[in-house]
Formats: C-alpha cells, sequence, structure tokens
C-alpha cells in the first residue's frame, strides 16, 4: 500500500486524512494517509523519515510551508510562484515541491460556485502566504482587474510588483483598505488572517458590486464574521473556504496518482458533518 500524509504543528484537527481516504475509496486506490506531528524544529528530519519509510507523498501546512519548499530539490512553477509548498512528492529523482492552494480556491470558486473569474474585477485582501499563493491561479483566469489589499501597504505593493509580469491584460494593482472606497468589485476574496483573532479587515463599505461573491479561505460551522460583514455590506453570496480545503486536496491526489476524484461528493459530506456539529 502506498502511503501519503499531511504534515504539521498542530495536525490533531486535520481533515486531510478524511478527505483523502474517501478520494482513495472513491478511485479505488489503494494507499494510506495519516497525519504526523512534526516538532517545530524537526520538520525536514520528519519528512525524511517518512520518505526512507517507504512514504510516497506528503501534503504540508502550517508552519511548515516555508521549509517544505526549501526542502524540495524541483518545483512546480506554481508553487515556485507561491513561495511555499503544500505538496511533496517523492519519486527516484528526488522531491518534487507543488503548491495546490490557489488551484484549490480557483476550483471552488469557478466550479463549485459557477463564479468565473475571467473579465471580473477581483478584490484580494491580504498580502501574506495565502493571498500569495492565489496570485498567479487567479490571473490565469484572466480576470479584468485584480486589486491586492493589504493593512500593511508595501507588502501588497511588493506582490503587484513580483507578478507584475504575469499580469498580461489584468491590471494588477496594490491599494491600502481606505483607498477601495468608490471601487466595486465582482468576487472579494479574503486572504488575511484576520478571522484568526474574530477580526474583519476594516473595508469601507459599498465595495460589492451587483451579484458579487465575498469568499473567506477561513471556514467553519455558519457564516465567518468576514460573511457576516459582507452580507451586511450587500454581497449577493457569500462562501467559505470549505470548499478550497477539498479542492486544494483534490489536486495534490490528482499528482500523486494521476486520476482526479469527485470532490464534490466529499465537499457536501464535510459540509454536512461540520452543519451537524
Ligand atoms: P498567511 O500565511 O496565513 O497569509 P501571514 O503571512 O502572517 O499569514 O499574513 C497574514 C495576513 O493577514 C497579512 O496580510 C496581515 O496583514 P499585515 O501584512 O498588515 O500584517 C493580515 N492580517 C492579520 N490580521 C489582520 C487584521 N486583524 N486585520 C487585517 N488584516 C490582518
Amino acid at each position: 500500500m502506498d502511503r501519503y500524509a499531511v504534515i504539521g504543528h498542530p495536525i490533531a484537527h486535520s481533515k486531510s486524512p478524511q478527505i483523502h481516504a474517501a478520494f482513495a475509496r472513491q478511485t479505488a486506490q489503494d494507499l494510506g494517509y495519516e497525519a504526523i506531528l512534526a516538532p517545530l524544529d524537526g520538520f525536514v528530519a520528519t519528512v525524511q523519515a517518512f520518505r526512507a519509510a517507504g512514504g510516497r507523498g506528503m501534503n504540508v501546512t502550517v508552519p511548515f510551508k516555508l521549509e517544505a519548499f526549501a526542502l524540495a530539490d524541483r518545483h512546480t512553477p506554481r508553487a515556485r510562484a507561491a513561495g511555499a509548498v503544500n505538496t511533496l512528492a517523492f519519486d527516484a529523482d528526488g522531491i518534487l515541491g507543488d503548491n495546490t492552494d490557489g488551484a484549490g480556491l480557483v476550483r471552488d470558486l469557478t466550479v463549485n460556485l459557477d463564479c468565473p473569474l475571467q473579465g471580473r474585477r477581483v478584490l484580494l485582501l491580504g498580502a501574506g502566504g495565502a493571498a500569495r499563493g492565489a496570485i498567479l491561479p487567479i490571473l490565469d483566469e484572466r480576470p479584468t482587474a485584480l486589486v491586492i489589499a493589504n493593512r500593511t501597504v508595501a507588502r501588497a505593493e511588493e506582490l503587484a510588483r513580483v507578478f507584475a509580469a504575469e499580469a498580461g491584460d489584468t491590471q494588477l494593482s496594490a491599494s491600502s483598505f481606505a483607498a477601495l472606497a468608490g471601487q466595486s468589485f465582482d468576487v472579494v476574496i479574503n486572504a488575511t488572517a484576520a478571522s484568526l483573532d474574530d477580526d474583519v479587515p476594516p473595508l469601507p463599505p459599498g465595495l460589492y458590486a451587483s451579484g458579487a461573491l465575498a469568499y473567506d479561505m477561513m471556514y467553519g460551522r455558519g457564516d465567518t464574521p468576514f460573511m457576516t460583514a459582507a452580507r451586511a455590506d450587500g454581497a449577493a453570496r457569500v462562501a467559505d473556504g470549505l470548499g478550497m480545503l477539498v479542492e486544494q486536496a483534490a489536486e495534490s491526489f490528482t499528482l500523486w496518482r494521476g486520476v482526479r476524484p469527485d470532490s464534490r461528493a466529499v465537499l457536501a459530506e464535510l459540509r454536512r458533518q461540520i452543519d451537524a456539529g
């Protein structure tokens, strides 16, 4: 049986083992998938031990995505753009590092939520690792505009500079939250860590265009604080990041196994479980 694992710190509450077990059942792939807690100073040693024991690949979560990037011998273009790795694949040539987070986000938006980004105005809130990983996959969908807004504007400006060469016809720019006043967007994505503090980015009112979608990368039971604030400010639709979680897993599974699982069925089941408490 081929072995895979998710590695992080903490890791006990990870849903990845459940998601990948469901994918394996669906596609009749003979594999095992476990959760591994690595010591904060022991990421590389833990990965090497898993690989030496016959492991084929790993998902990497907080706080090890940068160390995973450094550990990989080769990177996919989307991992290089993200500067972080959430998926490792082990083979005879060494360690391949990929990043499926942004692709998972875009697939959740465009397929599950039927919200195409092409020709739309997109606002990305945040300029940390989560935001950075989303930029190239969003640009690949060819939105009319992508504005990166962040509390610390310099970080948003830096990302706009880094990705300028990839923007194509998309107007790519950086902004403070306050300077967004008077603009409107079709899709607003919260990639800040504000929700971890039960906080929301201080946005000016009136940002949501008619029919707009507000998307929070966080998820939980019921609306997140960002979703509540977006509804109150006129967002026609809101969504949390559970679909992104399942879709990034599906992208990893596809990379490892060469078969795409039915992510929608797994997402529906996870949603039922979360709603049931
Ligand atoms: P991650 O890898 O999860 O993106 P990060 O790199 O620490 O984490 O980035 C956190 C992001 O959330 C940053 O954009 C941060 O804004 P700053 O760059 O100004 O620090 C943003 N953030 C965190 N708490 C926030 C809050 N209460 N309101 C608005 N933005 C917040």
